[in-house]
């Protein structure tokens, strides 16, 4: 008899074999990583799910401060997760992807987490990964609560309950087909027209336009949360006020995560709900 991972085996050759598969399993497991980029957590929460069922998952913020892990990435089990702006890519999941080290033979996959129109989101990503000559395996879109809070209130609660268990549902089918190393996934949702126009209005997007109508309010009591959930090092705290430095990703974390809702943008978010996903905290995009 020997032990095996701690359990008891009869054959040693056959334990051996058994330990050097283990350890091949591991190694194999070790080498994956999801990217993920967030503003109010829908995007954190997907990325989770998937790795609590790939297990042993690296799961890594993209944010302007990790740029540098995008060019060191060792990963040959890549995954990137994020949500879509303007029936596009964010600027930094964008520039993350062009810096991105890939080795062509990576096993690669995308899930877009939207309010209901991923546009040319998930074809931007195709392309970028095969500038790199690798292939984009998989991609997923998966409709969570729009937090586009500068425009709109977040959807009812009932609403968002539905779509969280949805997206639990979705989160496994998701893992299932990543795990057993599927390609030619394709799973698009929207309008054709907002295809369309994702590749227009992508384009516009001035990330050094994106902040000027943000203010604070008498509410803030200068804890800078704001500044410290940002990805792109874009809040500046000046005599306990935030200062936007004119390089934002309009992800909305500062104003979705600023605990005495006193972060305003023009006059339109005054009276309007925040929202952030239930199972993230504000400390987990505080790195
Ligand atoms: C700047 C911005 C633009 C958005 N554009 C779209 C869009 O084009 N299509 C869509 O379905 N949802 C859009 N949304 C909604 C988000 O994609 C959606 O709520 C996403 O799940 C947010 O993910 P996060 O919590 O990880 O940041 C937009 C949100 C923001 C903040
Ligand atoms: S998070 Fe809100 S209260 Fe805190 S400094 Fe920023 S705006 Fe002020
Ligand atoms: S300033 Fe606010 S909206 Fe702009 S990138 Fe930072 S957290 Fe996101």
């Amino acid at each position: 008899m020997v032990e095996v991972n701690g359990e008891l085996r009869y054959n040693p050759f056959n334990g051996k074999e058994y330990y050097q598969e283990q350890l091949r399993k591991k190694e194999e497991i070790m080498n994956t990583v999801i990217y993920y980029f967030t503003g109010s957590g829908n995007s954190l929460k997907v990325a989770r799910d998937l790795a609590e069922k790939m297990s042993h998952t690296k799961l890594v913020r993209i944010t302007s401060k990790n740029m540098i892990l995008a060019e060191n990435n060792q990963y040959d089990h890549v995954g990137i997760v994020f949500p879509v702006y303007y029936y596009g890519l964010p600027v930094l999941v964008r520039r993350f992807v062009q810096k991105l080290k890939l080795d062509p033979e990576a096993y690669v996959y995308t899930a877009a987490t939207c309010g209901g129109s991923v546009g040319a989101a998930l074809k931007q990503m195709k392309a970028l990964v095969e500038n790199k000559g690798a292939t984009l395996s998989a991609a997923f879109s998966v409709v969570m609560p729009d937090n586009y809070q500068v425009m709109y209130s977040p959807p009812p609660r009932e609403k968002q309950q539905r779509l969280f268990v949805q997206e639990e549902k979705q989160a496994d089918e998701m893992a299932v087909v990543i795990a057993s190393g599927e390609k030619n996934v394709w799973d698009e949702k929207g309008t054709v027209a907002a295809k369309l126009m994702g590749n227009i209005l992508s384009r516009t997007f001035q990330p050094e336009e994106k902040d000027k109508h943000f203010w604070a309010d008498e509410k803030c009591n200068g804890c800078g949360i704001c500044a410290r959930v940002c990805p792109n090092e874009n809040i500046m705290m000046v005599n306990q006020k935030p200062q936007w430095l004119h390089k934002c990703e309009h992800c909305l974390a500062c104003m979705h995560w600023c605990p005495q809702q006193a972060l305003q943008y023009k006059k339109g978010t005054v009276k309007r709900e925040r929202y952030h996903h239930p199972d993230v905290q504000v400390t987990d995009l505080m790195g």
